[in-house]
């Protein structure tokens, strides 16, 4: 397929130094330090809540740090660019009033890319996500798997070098999401975008990530553990080496979740 960006697809830096975030005075992450190479496959796990969403939004430009340093390829974060593509935890993020083809067709129309090129480009990048059946299909008249395929295809078309996804296989089947899992390693294998990703699927996690971060519960949430995750691509989970790590992971993740539970008093009858 011919690359309609000028920018190289390779991945961009993520630099996040003693980053706090406050809502309304209160903290909701506090003291972040995490550096997400250039094209990395990052994971971040952590209870409901923690401040995962709120974190990836200061990567993405749309909430500003009270205090600490972030940076993308060296340059400070001041907000959107389209260096960044983000796919959103709600499919309500494609314009309801295009097509799925349009939809994905907007980025490079904006830029200026021209009808055919980026007509082609679309094509290829629906097809990628299964959707070339329901191209020319509005929002309303798909599925909510198909909905976040669609904007995973809105976003890859501009080549981001930093790809910011939201628990973007949350809301699909387990086969639909088995797919979509296999050709996201499979996209990020072949043009190396940094990404980061949040989910709450601690096997997702593993069958996609470079490092795994978790996170502890918050008011002022913390990282709590950075697990790299040395297995060849793509992943076996049924091996022991992923067995044990799931372990680990699920263990630590619990322990914050409880925590979690407990400060709103809905811990009664959750084994310790
Ligand atoms: N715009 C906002 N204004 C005020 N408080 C907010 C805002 N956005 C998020 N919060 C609060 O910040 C905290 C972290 O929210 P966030 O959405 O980042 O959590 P999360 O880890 O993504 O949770 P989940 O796993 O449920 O998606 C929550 O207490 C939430 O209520
Ligand atoms: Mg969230």
């Amino acid at each position: 397929m011919a690359s309609i960006s000028s920018l190289p697809p390779a991945g961009a830096e993520i630099r996040l130094e003693k980053i706090s975030i406050e809502f309304g005075g209160l903290p909701v992450v506090s003291d972040i330090d995490l550096t997400v190479g250039a094209g990395e496959f990052v994971c971040l796990l952590g209870p409901s809540g923690c401040g995962k969403s709120t974190l990836m939004n200061l990567v993405a430009g749309f909430v500003p740090a009270a205090a600490g340093l972030a940076t993308i390829g060296g340059n400070p974060i001041d907000g959107p660019g389209r260096d960044r593509g983000v796919v959103f935890q709600s499919t309500e993020a494609l314009f309801p009033w295009l097509t799925v083809q349009e939809n994905v067709e907007y980025g490079p129309s904006m830029r200026g890319v021209g009808r055919a090129e980026r007509a082609e480009a679309a094509r290829h990048y629906i097809d990628l996500v299964g959707l070339s059946h329901a191209a020319s299909r509005f929002p309303a008249e798909l599925s909510g798997g198909m909905r976040q395929r669609a904007q995973i295809a809105r976003v890859l078309i501009n080549e981001p070098s930093v790809v910011l996804m939201d628990e973007p296989f949350g809301a699909l089947d387990a086969q639909t999401r088995e797919v979509m899992q296999a050709e996201l390693d499979r996209i990020w294998q072949a043009t190396r975008p940094t990404i980061l990703f949040i989910t709450h699927d601690i096997w997702e996690a593993i069958l996609l990530a470079d490092r795994v971060v978790t996170m502890t519960a918050g008011p002022g949430a913390r990282l709590k553990t950075i697990a790299p995750i040395a297995l060849p691509h793509p992943r076996e989970l049924a091996s022991p080496e992923a067995l044990e790590i799931y372990r680990e992971l699920r263990e630590g993740i619990a322990e914050e979740v409880r925590r979690t539970l407990q400060a709103q008093g809905l811990d009664r009858g959750i084994a310790a």
